[in-house]
């Protein structure tokens, strides 16, 4: 396995908040991480077209110029996963929610065909307000049920506020520290995992 750690950093804003989560949480680990960029991706949103439903598994917007299989394949080779998003209107960036629908192809799959079987999914989710027990809900639902179609394994996300101009995580050392301890612990509860511990599953109904 060529990186066992995969970082989706899922802001449109080059160099702020999410990408110095995302490089802070791959030094967090002795184990090659690679970081993608999902909207750098030239990820196309689904249109509800159907051709999943008779073809479960295949998306017709797959192709040239577009991102989205790759970003998949990359959550599917890596032991964990990590998604590391600012928040939008108490949701994910549109271009990361694009992502998260092309999931869809695998949603009617059963269990065992889905593709990252085994694999573990959780998330650093950050917010420029400084409170709010609902803040990063939208968020957290929408990735536990991408964790499902993916056939993946959901692991508690990590929630930062009082984040907002560009720099301002960089200039928090105590911040980043926390993003190392816990990039670290998920990784040991995921090993652990593979001795029987089971983390939450997501309720199957939407
Ligand atoms: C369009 C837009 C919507 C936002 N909505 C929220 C929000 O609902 N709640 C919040 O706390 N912060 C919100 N923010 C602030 C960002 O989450 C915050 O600035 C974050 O640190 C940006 O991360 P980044 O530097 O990785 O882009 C919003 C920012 C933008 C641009």
């Amino acid at each position: 396995m060529e990186h066992p750690f995969f970082l989706a950093a899922c802001s449109p804003r080059k160099g702020g908040n999410s990408d110095c989560a995302a490089d802070a949480a791959r030094l967090a680990l002795p184990v090659p991480g690679l970081i993608a960029r999902v909207a750098d991706a030239g990820v196309r949103p689904c249109m509800s077209c159907g051709h999943c439903l008779s073809r479960p598994g295949e998306c017709a917007l797959d192709g040239e110029g577009d991102g989205a299989a790759a970003l998949f394949a990359h959550a599917a080779e890596a032991q964990l996963t990590l998604i590391v998003s600012p928040v939008y209107f108490y949701h994910l960036p549109a271009q990361a929610k694009a992502w998260i629908d092309r999931a869809q192809r695998w949603w009617a799959l059963p269990p065992s065909a889905k593709p990252a079987v085994g694999r573990a999914l959780s998330a650093i989710l950050i917010g420029a307000r400084e409170r709010g027990e609902h803040l990063f809900d939208g968020a957290e639902r929408s990735l536990r049920y991408m964790a499902i179609a993916l056939g993946m394994e959901w692991h508690p996300a990590l929630h930062l506020y009082g984040f907002e101009g560009p720099g301002a995580l960089k200039a928090d050392v105590t911040a980043q520290e926390r993003i190392s301890r816990f990039v670290a612990e998920t990784w040991r509860l995921m090993e652990s995992g593979r001795d029987g511990y089971a983390p939450a599953r997501a309720e199957m109904a939407r």
